[in-house]
């Protein structure tokens, strides 16, 4: 990394002008038609950017259209049990979004007449709401002048003003935070925190933003300078942990299986408190701690035959995780309070993690069963800000 002087002054005066009405011309004349930018309704602006935090745009809109097909408003979504609102969100990960979700639409509708508050205190009262959430849906719904903060726009902010170091360090966040404050257009807030993000993700990429036409760069301190590449610093990785889990395909003659519902003795985050196949995290011989926890738990019998299946890897933020499942044939499955038994290849008709179809798509392998993990899981955004856990 070459040295530059750290930034000093943000763009202001006749800059913050032409900066202020280049981005909002550029954005009035391409931005993208997207589902949710349709209308300006509070309820779709919100599943929206929840949707939105984790995960690609492209990836997002076929889950919002099923989203909102199924549940069309609010009050809708308040209804539903929770277990439906978990499969249509399914293969999309970070599932304590939609259990937050569920859970704010019962706030909204209880608390504020089934239309989401346009008060920040309030919108940030509701369950999985952040500063990042409340002021998007705000602003994008109702033009309440609040600016919005995420890793697209905390880039392209970054760059304007040359900014050192990493993003995320907290004194930088705080310094982008009350850029982007400052550089709001309050009376497009709406308008203007989309056009920051839109400029983001389709011009001022991570990697070889296109500087040439990018409608600002004018006012673009890290292009003048030459440094788009150096610019922002990349992120240092947390150390990553090592977890191993073993989990256990019981299937009867009829291929049926088993599945559970305790997080059990493993990394919850791994199966993000779904339904699951038994599974324990393991430290040294994979078959004998699973036995044993199927013995503590189910109380089958300890003689049962443990077959090897093929080792997944599943990777869950700084988690290296390896899954080491067994099938397990059995006479009869245990009888056992808060288990489910279903037909292996009918995994799809309650919410599982991408951990559980991976372990199904194994044991579906040879047992000659399709459709064992049917529903494919949604891209990651990298740069997503606000992760949920879970
Ligand atoms: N990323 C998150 N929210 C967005 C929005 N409203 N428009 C474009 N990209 C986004």
């Amino acid at each position: 990394m070459r040295h530059y002087p750290a930034m000093t002054e943000r763009v202001s005066g006749a800059g913050l002008k032409k900066l202020r009405g280049d981005l909002l011309e550029w954005f009035d004349r391409h931005r993208r038609e997207l589902p949710w930018r349709a209308s300006r309704d509070p309820y779709r602006v919100w599943i929206a950017e929840v949707m939105l935090q984790q995960t690609r745009i492209a990836a997002v809109i076929p889950y919002y259209e099923r989203f909102l097909a199924r549940f069309p408003d609010v009050t809708a979504l308040a209804r539903a049990p929770e277990r439906e609102v978990l499969k249509l969100w399914s293969g999309l990960g970070y599932y304590s979004r939609a259990r937050n979700l569920h859970a704010a639409a019962e706030k909204i509708v209880a608390e504020h007449g089934g239309i989401f508050p346009r008060e920040l205190g309030a919108a940030l009262d509701l369950p999985g709401i952040g500063v990042y959430t409340a002021a998007a849906v705000l602003s994008i719904a109702y033009d309440v002048p609040l600016a919005v903060l995420d890793g697209n726009v905390a880039r392209v902010l970054s760059r304007i003003g040359a900014v050192r170091g990493e993003l995320r360090a907290s004194e930088n966040w705080t310094a982008l935070q009350e850029t982007a404050d400052e550089y709001l257009v309050a009376s497009r807030a709406g308008d203007w925190n989309q056009a920051l993000m839109e400029l983001g993700e389709v011009c001022c990429t991570p990697k070889s933003p296109t500087c040439l036409v990018c409608p600002v760069v004018h006012e673009c301190r890290a292009y003048a300078l030459g440094l788009t590449g150096e610019i922002p610093e990349p992120r240092r990785k947390r150390a990553t942990v090592t977890v191993r889990i073993a989990a256990a395909v019981l299937v009867d003659p009829a291929g049926r299986t088993l599945l559970v519902r305790d997080p059990g003795a493993h990394d919850d985050v791994v199966f993000s408190r779904m339904w699951q196949f038994p599974a324990v995290a393991v430290k040294r011989n994979a078959r004998d701690e699973l036995l044993e926890h199927l013995r503590g738990t189910l109380g089958v019998d300890a003689s049962l035959r443990l077959e090897k299946l093929a080792v997944a890897k599943h990777g869950v933020t700084f988690r290296d995780i390896t899954l080491e499942p067994f099938l397990v044939r059995v006479e009869e499955l245990p009888k056992v309070a808060r288990t489910r038994v279903l037909a292996l290849g009918k995994l799809g008709v309650v919410p599982v993690s991408g951990a559980t179809r991976k372990i199904a798509e194994r044991a579906g392998v040879v047992l000659g069963v399709t459709g064992a993990a049917k529903l494919k899981k949604a891209k990651r955004d990298p740069s997503a800000r606000e992760r949920a856990s879970g």
